[in-house]
C-alpha cells in the first residue's frame, strides 16, 4: 500500500469513529427540544433560551452553532430560526415529526456507546438515563414506534391483505404501543365491522388512548393495561398481531407467548409475528446484525430469531400452516399460522 492510500484508510476510519458527533448534535437539538421551542418562538437569541430554559451559554452556544452548520438551523442577527425543510419533522407537536425517534435514538446511543463492555462482560453496562428523565424517555419510545409505523403499518397491512390475510373481527394487538398497526390492520380489514384490543403497559396505552381518540376507529378499539409476562390475555379474538415484540425476549418467553396466543384464539384464528430475522449464519441481513447488537446492549435476554426457529416453536405449541407469508431483509417481515 503506498504511503498516501495508508493515509486515504486512516482517514476513512477516523471518519467512521467521528460518525456519532453529527447524530449527537441533532439528538441533543431534540433532546433539548430546542426546535419546537423555536418553531414556538422564532428568532430567539442563545439569551433568550439561556433565560428561559436554564440553559448553560457555553455549550448551547456551540450546539446552536453546530446546528446551523449541519444546515438545521439558520441564524440571523444573533437570532435563530429551524430551516423550513426541517420544520414539521423535527417539532415534537407535529403529526409527521419523526422527533420522539431522534430521541429515542437518543437513549439508544446511551447503550450502544457501551457496546464493547456488553460483549466483555455479557450483560448491558449500566444505563446512564437521558436529560428528560426515565419517564419521558418511556413516552419518547412508545412514540417512537409510531413515527416508524405510521408510514409502513399501511403497507405491511396491504400486503397482508393482497394475500387474503386480514379477514379478522377480533384483533388482539400485543405490545400495540400507541396502536399504530392496529389503526392500519382495522383500515385495512375485510370486515368494516371488527373490532381491536390493544395490550400494553400503561405508558403505552395512554398513548393510544389519546392517539385512538382522534381517529374514526375510536369506538372499535378497547384498551388493556397490563403485562404481557404476567397478566392473561384478553380471549376470544381471531387475530393476534406480535409486531416488533418478540426480539425482546428469550425463546422461552417467546414460547409462553405462543401459547398464550394459541389460547386466546377462537378455533379458525390466526396469529401474525413482525420482525426482523436473521439468517443462519448470523451474518445477515445487516438490518438484522445490527438489531441483535441493539437487543444485546439494553436487554438481559433479547435476541435476533432465525425465522426457521419461530417457525418452528409456532408448531410446538400446537399452530398449523406456520410460514413466513411476507419475506422481507428489514422489520417488515411476516410469519402467520393458523391455530
Ligand atoms: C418495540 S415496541 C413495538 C410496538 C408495536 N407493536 C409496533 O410494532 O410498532 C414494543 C411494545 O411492547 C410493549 N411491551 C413491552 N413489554 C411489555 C410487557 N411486558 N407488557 C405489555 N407490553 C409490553 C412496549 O410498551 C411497546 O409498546
Amino acid at each position: 500500500m503506498t504511503t498516501q492510500d495508508q493515509k486515504s484508510v486512516n482517514q476513512e476510519l477516523i471518519g467512521v469513529g467521528a460518525g456519532y458527533i453529527k447524530s449527537m448534535v441533532l439528538i441533543a437539538g431534540c433532546e433539548l427540544d430546542i426546535f419546537s421551542k423555536l418553531i414556538a418562538e422564532p428568532g430567539l437569541t442563545l439569551d433568550d433560551l439561556c433565560a428561559k430554559h436554564n440553559f448553560a451559554a457555553r455549550p448551547l452556544d456551540y450546539l446552536l452553532g453546530s446546528l446551523v452548520a449541519q444546515g438545521y438551523l439558520k441564524k440571523r442577527d444573533g437570532k435563530f430560526f429551524v430551516q423550513e425543510k426541517y420544520k414539521s419533522a423535527l417539532d415534537l407537536n407535529s403529526p409527521t415529526s419523526v422527533a420522539h425517534m431522534l430521541r429515542h435514538q437518543g437513549s439508544c446511543l446511551r447503550g450502544w456507546s457501551q457496546l464493547a463492555y456488553t460483549v466483555a462482560y455479557g450483560a448491558p453496562a449500566p444505563y446512564l438515563v437521558g436529560v428528560n428523565g426515565a419517564e419521558a424517555e418511556g413516552v419518547d419510545f412508545i412514540l417512537a414506534m409510531n413515527d416508524i409505523a405510521e408510514s409502513l403499518a399501511p403497507t405491511v397491512a396491504g400486503r397482508l391483505k393482497e394475500r387474503g390475510l386480514l379477514n379478522f373481527t377480533r384483533l388482539l394487538d400485543l405490545g400495540g404501543a400507541s396502536g399504530t398497526y392496529s389503526r392500519a390492520l382495522l383500515d385495512a380489514n375485510a370486515n368494516p365491522d371488527a373490532t381491536a384490543i390493544i395490550f400494553d403497559r400503561p405508558v403505552g396505552i395512554a398513548e393510544a388512548r389519546a392517539k385512538m381518540s382522534e381517529t374514526r376507529f375510536a369506538d372499535r378499539v378497547d384498551f388493556y393495561s397490563g403485562d404481557f409476562y404476567v397478566d392473561p390475555y384478553p380471549k376470544d379474538v381471531d387475530f393476534v398481531w406480535i409486531s416488533a415484540i418478540i426480539h425482546q425476549q428469550d425463546e422461552d418467553a417467546t414460547k409462553l407467548m405462543f401459547e398464550n396466543s394459541y389460547d386466546a384464539l377462537r378455533a379458525d384464528g390466526r396469529v401474525a409475528i413482525r420482525d426482523v430475522f436473521i439468517n443462519a449464519a448470523h451474518d445477515g441481513p445487516v438490518a438484522a446484525t445490527t438489531f441483535g447488537l441493539n437487543m444485546a446492549v439494553r436487554t438481559q435476554a433479547g435476541m435476533v430469531y432465525e425465522s426457521d426457529r419461530v417457525i418452528a416453536l409456532l408448531g410446538e405449541v400446537g399452530f398449523r400452516n406456520a410460514r413466513l407469508a411476507l419475506p422481507a431483509d428489514d422489520m417488515t417481515a411476516v410469519i402467520v399460522a393458523e391455530k
